[in-house]
């Protein structure tokens, strides 16, 4: 089953509201919301009470992508606040297992998200236990970048390591995805695509069906 999750990010915040209703009569049915800490990326992005503000109004899927160091730190805060499903970075996490149990305590689905260079090795003792893992397709921290090629053999990489084990993990990636790139990472494995520039930049509802179109040419 595919999904869209566009990136709150490349929103026009000031009239964010608007946009996500947007986005919600076109179909999409999750939201990715991006948190930078300005330790583990170099930006700053935002936190708990946009997310809470947004939560009142939206029935989106929350997909928080935490970008942030020791993460451990946060996860019941944004269950609180409204988070769906909270994905931490292997890198940024000192004790990855106990992390994602903390999710699953929180009552919100985990994902794992690698870097580009993160081999996928990383993922060894904890797939089995993961609802999704995203891969970065960028190097992480900032929207609007161009997908790294390289990305396509690790999405293939993933998709036989979960096949291999018999499980059913969502294969997130984020990062340069676009009309261009798209049908390489469908083809690949993925199944949940985040893209911010590519759906805010513009007519949202166009680019909103420009991706709705690539999933029915890969049912
Ligand atoms: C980057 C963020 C992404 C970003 C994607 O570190 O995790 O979610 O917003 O933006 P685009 O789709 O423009 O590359
Ligand atoms: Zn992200």
């Amino acid at each position: 089953m595919y999904q869209l999750s566009p990136s709150m990010l490349s929103a026009d915040f000031n009239r964010l509201g608007e946009q996500l209703k947007t986005i919600e009569e076109s179909g999409v049915k999750w939201l990715h919301i991006d948190v930078m800490d300005g330790d583990f990326v170099p930006s700053i992005s935002f936190g708990m009470p946009v997310i809470t503000s947004i939560r009142k109004e939206s029935g989106l899927f929350f997909d928080v992508h935490l970008m942030v160091s020791n993460p451990d730190r946060y996860i019941e805060d944004f269950a609180k606040a409204g988070a769906d499903l909270i994905t931490v970075h292997a890198e940024a996490c000192r004790h990855l297992e106990g992390c994602i149990s903390q999710i699953h305590k929180a009552g919100c689905k985990a994902g794992v998200a690698l870097n580009p260079a993160t081999p996928l090795c990383q993922l060894d003792y904890v797939l089995h236990k993961v609802d999704m893992v995203l891969l970065m397709t960028v190097n992480t921290g900032f929207g609007g970048q161009s997908y790294i090629e390289k990305s396509t053999d690790k999405i293939k990489d993933l998709k036989a390591m979960i096949d291999e084990r018999g499980l059913e993990t969502d294969i997130q990636v984020d990062g340069g995805i676009n009309q261009k790139t798209i049908d390489r990472v469908l083809e690949a494995g993925a199944n949940i695509i985040v893209a911010g520039s590519a759906v805010f930049g513009g007519d949202i509802k166009a680019n909103i069906a420009g991706f709705q179109d690539a999933f029915a040419r890969h049912q």
